[in-house]
């Protein structure tokens, strides 16, 4: 019985979502390549596209975002919850937490049918944004800034988190990470939700099951800690921030946002990320780029690892003021979208996902009655 550890290697299922080449560092959605995605399409547009399979007319993109901006608007027992949260929870535990809610008040929890699929979907697509913003506005005190349905996914959703509407080159930032992040194959959190729905479970657990598992720091958390390791070398010089690499790779400890399981070449995402964090960066007049092209420059020099899409995506949200605290929950608001393609994908050819363990423990021991033992 031969093992692959992590699964590394291991193909378990086939799907016509997207493709990675790892080796030539491509990426698609739907055969269609993520550069040309990134440039000259929308997030609206990508969902139809990950969601439906072929890419929108333009009345169908009209259509489809009336139909999603309709439907960001929460329920008033969500909304209520929010407001008698602590404040100081941690916002990707608040949304896991409104997910399952979400699914409590669904009268159709446990239809699974392409209709219903589809509706689920849209509805938390569209509700992410709004219960991110709305805890945010809860934490700060404000008043709730509540969803504009003249804005495009992304410029309502800084509309919401900030309570101004945001200018042409924030709002194109923010759709181009999430169109970025919106789908990457059977990642870690991707599989979760599989297997979640490979039990025919509701698409709600599929996506309560994916963002615990995107949460850890080896997936979705490592943006916040990217951050957190910029914010401490800011002030660093280049010979002070060498000894630091040198000194966690000599300890064997990980530097965030480097390294891939699939890629081993330089990840797509990155350069389109990386001209994103460049336009915002001049704009604000901060300095993420040059301190993480320098950082970069090092890890690959010593390591021969790679940025990974957290990388300059970190840059992108920190330009646009969000929290560090809610960096995971800006990739959960691209990636529902993947998930949820995954999820309707397992409903339609499903097989339960149950792999094999190689026991290594004693066999055939005598049980002792508890009196004599
Ligand atoms: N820092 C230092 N060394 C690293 C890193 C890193 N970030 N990533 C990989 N390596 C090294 C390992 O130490 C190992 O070196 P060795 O062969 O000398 O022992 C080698 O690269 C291979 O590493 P593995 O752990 O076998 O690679 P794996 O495919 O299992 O891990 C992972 C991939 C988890 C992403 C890893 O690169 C990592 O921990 N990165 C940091 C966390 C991170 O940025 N996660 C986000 C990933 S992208 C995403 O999910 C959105």
């Amino acid at each position: 019985m031969s093992i692959n550890y992590g699964l590394r290697g291991v193909v378990a299922l086939e799907s016509d979502i997207s493709r990675i080449d790892g080796a030539k560092g491509i990426l698609e959605y739907r055969g269609y390549n993520i550069h040309d995605l990134a440039q000259h399409s929308s997030f609206e547009e990508v969902v139809f596209l990950l969601l439906s399979g072929y890419l929108p007319t333009k009345s169908e993109l009209t259509e489809f975002t009336i139909e999603l901006a309709e439907r960001r608007e929460l329920p008033e027992k969500i909304i209520d919850v929010l407001c008698n949260l602590p404040t100081i929870s941690y916002p990707t535990v608040i949304l896991r937490t409104m997910y399952s809610y979400l699914g409590d008040l669904d009268d159709s929890i446990f239809m699974i049918n392409p209709q219903e699929s589809r509706r689920k979907a849209i509805d938390l697509i569209a509700k992410t944004p709004t219960i991110i913003a709305y805890y945010q506005n809860i934490r700060e005190d404000k008043p709730l800034t509540h969803p504009n349905k003249n804005l495009g996914h992304a410029a309502n959703f800084l509309w919401m988190l900030n309570g101004v509407e945001p200018d042409k080159i924030d709002e194109r930032a923010l759709d181009l990470d999430l169109i970025l992040h919106a789908e990457h194959t059977l990642n870690a959190s991707t599989f979760a939700a599989r297997i979640a729905a490979s039990t025919l479970s509701d698409m709600y657990a599929g996506v309560v099951s994916a963002t615990g598992t995107l949460f850890g720091p080896l997936h979705g958390g490592a943006s916040q800690k990217v951050i957190e390791m910029l914010r401490e070398l800011k002030d660093k010089d280049t010979q002070e921030i060498e000894e630091w690499v040198e000194n966690k790779l000599q300890a064997g400890e990980r530097i965030m946002g480097f390294g891939h399981r699939v890629y081993k070449t330089m990840d797509p995402r990155v350069e389109e990320l990386r001209n994103a964090a460049k336009q915002l960066d001049a704009v604000k007049s901060n300095n993420w780029l040059a301190l993480s092209d320098e950082l970069a420059e090092i890890v690959y020099r010593k390591k021969r690892i790679y940025s990974n899409v957290d990388f300059y995506a970190t840059s992108i949200y920190a330009n646009l003021g969000i929290p560090d605290d809610q960096f995971i929950n800006m990739f959960i608001m691209g990636r529902i979208v993947g998930w949820i393609a995954h999820i309707m994908d397992q409903y339609q050819n499903n097989k339960l996902i149950r792999p094999l363990q190689k026991y290594v423990g004693e066999e055939n021991r005598v049980f002792t009655h508890i009196d004599d033992r």
